[in-house]
C-alpha cells in the first residue's frame, strides 16, 4: 500500500501541511527539531488512526489548537486489488476537557514504524520487548489489541483484589472467577506472541545477515515461566501454585506481563554483549523482518516510518540497508543530512514546512 497524498492542519508543529509523497522511497532531511518526526508521525496516524510517538493524544494539536486534522489517500494498487480511500482524521478537545480522536480503520492499511527508541528492545527493559512483539502481533492478528486491553482490565482487577486481601489466604476464594478469564485471555496473547516471534525469526536473520554482509546469526525466542506449555490450564495450574505468594506479595506473579524475549547474535545475548553499532542494527533488522509477515497477513505491503534510521551505522551498512530498502513498497526515511541515496524523491523540512527538493 501507499499514501498518495497527506494534507494537516494543526498537527504538532505544522500548521498546514501538504505532501505528495514517491511510491517508493521518500527521504525527509533538514536540521535538527524543524518537524521531520511529526511529519513521520502525521504519516502513521493517517494509516493506522495512533502515533507510534505517543498514546497522549492531547500532545498532538498545534500548541493552544482546540483541534488537529489530517486527511489523505490510502491506494492499494496489488496484483490481487486496487483500492483507493480517502480518509479524515480528527483530534479534538471536547467540552469537558478530554481530547476525542476519530476517523475510520482500513483493515489493510499497516504502518511500521522505526525510532531511537528501539534501541529499548534489544537493550532495555522486558517491557520494551512485550510492547515490540504486542505491536507487531496487532500487526499481524488484529484481534491481539482487544485481547491485550482486555488482559490488562483482568490484570488491574486481579492485582486490586490480590492488594486488597493481601495476606490473607481465606480470600483468594474470591479469585477463582477472575483466574479462569485470565487464564483463557492470557494464554491467548501467549500463543499469538509465539506466533508472531515465529514468523519474524525466518526474516530476522536474513535481514541482518543483509544488512551487516556477514554470516552472523541473530535468533529471537519467547521466554515465558510457562516453557512449552499452550493451554489456558497451564496458565490456571501455575496460578493455582503461585497463589500463596501472589497473596503475600499483593501481585499476580504468571502470565504474558512477565514474559520475555530472548535475543541473541551469534549464540551471545544482544543485551549484555552487542556493541551499540550491533545493538540499532538488531532494532532496525527486527522492524525490516515485520514487513513480509505484515504484507502477508494485511494482504499488502506495509508503509515504513524509518526515523534517523542510518544514523550510527558505519557507511557499508548504511548502503545495504538502502539496498534493503529498495525492495520494499513505500519508505520515509528522515535523516539530518542532506541525503546521497539514488532514486528517492527528496523532501526538505524545515520551519514548520515541508518542499519538495
Ligand atoms: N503540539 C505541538 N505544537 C507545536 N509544536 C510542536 C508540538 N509538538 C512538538 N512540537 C515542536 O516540534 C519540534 C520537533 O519536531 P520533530 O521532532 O519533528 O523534529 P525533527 O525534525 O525530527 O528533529 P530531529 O532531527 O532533532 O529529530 C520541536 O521543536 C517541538 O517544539
Ligand atoms: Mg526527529
Amino acid at each position: 500500500m501507499q499514501i498518495g497524498w497527506i494534507k494537516a492542519v494543526d498537527f504538532r508543529s505544522y500548521r498546514t501541511l501538504s505532501v505528495t509523497p514517491a511510491p517508493r522511497l521518500n527521504v525527509l532531511h533538514g536540521p535538527n527539531g524543524q518537524g521531520k518526526t511529526n511529519l513521520l508521525e502525521a504519516l502513521g496516524l493517517l494509516v493506522t488512526g495512533r502515533s507510534f510517538r505517543t498514546p497522549r493524544t492531547a500532545d498532538i494539536p498545534y500548541w493552544g489548537a482546540q483541534s488537529a486534522a489530517l486527511t489523505g489517500d490510502l491506494v492499494r494498487a496489488d496484483a490481487a486489488s486496487q483500492a483507493r480511500r480517502t480518509l479524515r482524521r480528527t483530534i479534538e478537545r471536547l467540552d469537558d476537557g478530554h481530547w476525542q480522536s476519530s476517523g475510520e480503520s482500513v483493515e489493510w492499511a499497516r504502518a511500521i514504524a522505526f525510532g531511537w527508541q528501539d534501541l529499548d528492545i534489544v537493550n532495555g527493559a522486558p517491557v520494551a520487548r512485550r510492547r515490540f512483539i504486542d505491536g507487531f502481533a496487532g500487526r499481524l492478528f488484529p484481534v491481539h489489541v482487544a485481547a491485550l486491553i482486555q488482559f490488562r482490565q483482568l490484570l488491574a482487577r486481579r492485582n486490586r483484589l490480590l492488594q486488597q486481601r493481601s495476606g490473607d489466604p481465606a480470600a483468594l476464594a474470591q479469585l477463582a472467577p477472575w483466574n479462569e478469564q485470565f487464564a483463557l485471555v492470557g494464554m491467548d496473547l501467549v500463543n499469538r506472541r509465539r506466533r508472531a516471534v515465529a514468523a519474524l525469526q525466518t526474516e530476522l536473520a536474513r535481514v541482518y545477515a543483509t544488512l551487516c554482509a556477514t554470516r552472523s546469526k541473530v535468533e529471537i525466542r519467547y521466554r515465558t515461566a510457562l516453557g512449552e506449555a499452550s493451554d489456558a490450564a497451564a496458565l490456571l495450574a501455575a496460578l493455582d501454585r503461585a497463589q500463596r505468594e501472589e497473596a503475600r506479595r499483593g501481585q499476580t506473579l504468571v502470565g504474558p506481563h512477565r514474559d520475555d524475549l530472548t535475543i541473541e547474535i551469534d549464540g551471545v545475548d544482544a543485551r549484555a554483549f552487542g556493541s551499540r553499532g550491533q545493538q540499532r542494527l538488531v532494532a532496525l533488522a527486527l522492524r525490516l523482518a515485520e514487513v513480509l509477515p505484515v504484507t502477508e497477513a494485511a494482504g499488502t505491503a506495509p508503509v515504513l516510518l524509518l526515523d534517523d534510521a542510518l544514523s550510527e551505522l558505519d557507511p557499508a551498512v548504511r548502503e545495504q540497508v538502502v539496498r534493503e530498502l529498495g525492495a520494499a513498497q513505500q519508505v520515509f526515511l528522515t535523516t539530518p543530512e542532506p541525503p546521497a541515496v539514488k532514486g528517492a524523491a527528496v523532501f526538505y523540512v524545515n520551519a514548520g514546512g515541508v518542499a519538495a527538493a
